[in-house]
């Protein structure tokens, strides 16, 4: 099921759109400023389109894969008598936050993770929200704690988040681990950025000395992604809203991380030809079609390779959140 959210860009897992609009603000999702209706399709349901000249990457059977060896993992874990466990915090009735919720933890079922929800009315005060967090940071059966953002207007996501023990940010959204990830030293890494970087693998797209074009320089995307590919040795060119010329800036680009929730932005002649082009946008359309921020069609027949929208970043976006909570159950 596809849900749609009305926010101005922000994407994250699945394209996750966190939005500035209407809800409760996310200064975390500022940045990735190009206003559009954001959608997401949750685990990335829907036919694959077919390929042109460009390789589809398909980021529903990579997830597969990752899923798998959360699963195998989950299962040693058992063995040995550690059962990992993620809270699942979702206040307000958001419906597209319900289908992220909802797909979060199905996965978490399907590879055997245990998962504690705490769904609270959008009435819920912010000391009330505090003081849950400060339960599930003692809680040693809560290896990772997941807070679904935006929060319901009035009440402040970062002075929240703020308070997560930095051991069980899973979402990597914390200062400590902002600052490790950037230091070259990280923790947890945001569960989108991991997805696309593990696209680019599975792509073979060589990073080091590669010219990187990242669109959108939100928290949750543009800007881990850019230090995850400085960490690989590209060069990474950050572009935003205020950018002069991005089609120039994108028509020198080995790899282009399109990011900002802006349906069509990225048209395929910018794309120099045998680049990889990894579209983490998903966008609905009046016609009710979802696409992502680039031409995929135009693209694909410049790129070496190409991620469909859905079926390409979204789906990983889930596996890495199963990851990260195998990591903070492990302190790996
Ligand atoms: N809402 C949309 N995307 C995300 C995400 O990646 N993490 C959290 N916590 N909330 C989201």
């Amino acid at each position: 099921m596809i849900t749609r959210v009305s926010s101005a860009a922000a994407i994250g897992a699945r394209g996750e759109g966190l939005g500035r609009a209407g809800k409760g603000l996310c200064p975390l999702c500022v940045g990735s400023d190009i206003s559009a209706e954001v959608t997401q399709a949750g685990t990335g349901q829907g036919d694959l389109p077919q390929a042109g000249a460009g390789r589809v990457l398909d980021g529903k059977a990579i997830a597969v894969t990752v899923r798998a060896e959360a699963a195998k993992r989950v299962a040693a874990l058992r063995q040995a008598g550690i059962v990992p466990g993620l809270a699942v915090v979702l206040v307000g009735d958001d419906p597209a936050s319900q289908v992220y919720v909802r797909n979060k933890t199905r996965a978490c079922d399907e590879v055997g993770l245990v998962h504690f929800d705490h769904r609270l009315p959008a009435t819920t005060t912010q000391s009330e929200l505090e003081a849950l967090v400060d339960r599930l940071n003692a809680d040693p059966r809560v290896h990772g704690i997941l807070v679904q953002l935006p929060l319901p207007a009035g009440l402040d996501s970062a002075a929240l988040l703020a308070r997560i023990d930095p051991r069980k940010d899973v979402d990597g959204l914390l200062p400590e681990n902002i600052g490790r990830l950037w230091s070259g030293a990280p923790r947890f890494v945001p569960c989108t950025p991991l997805g696309v970087m593990r696209l680019l693998g599975e792509a073979g797209t060589p990073l080091s000395g590669a010219h990187a074009v990242v669109i959108g320089r939100s928290a949750l995307v543009g800007k881990p992604v850019a230090a995850l590919l400085i960490a690989q040795n590209a060069t990474v060119t950050l572009c935003h809203s205020h950018t002069r010329d991005l089609p120039s800036l994108v028509r020198s680009a080995d790899i282009v991380i399109a990011a900002v929730g802006k349906p069509g932005l990225v048209v395929g002649d910018w794309i120099k030809p045998g680049a990889t082009v990894i579209d983490v946008g998903i966008n609905r359309l009046p016609d009710g079609r979802l696409v992502g921020d680039v031409d995929f069609e135009g693209a694909r027949q410049r790129a070496a390779a190409i991620t469909p929208v859905p079926g390409g970043v979204g789906p990983l976006t889930i596996a890495m959140l199963l990851h990260n909570t195998l990591a903070a159950a492990t302190g790996t």
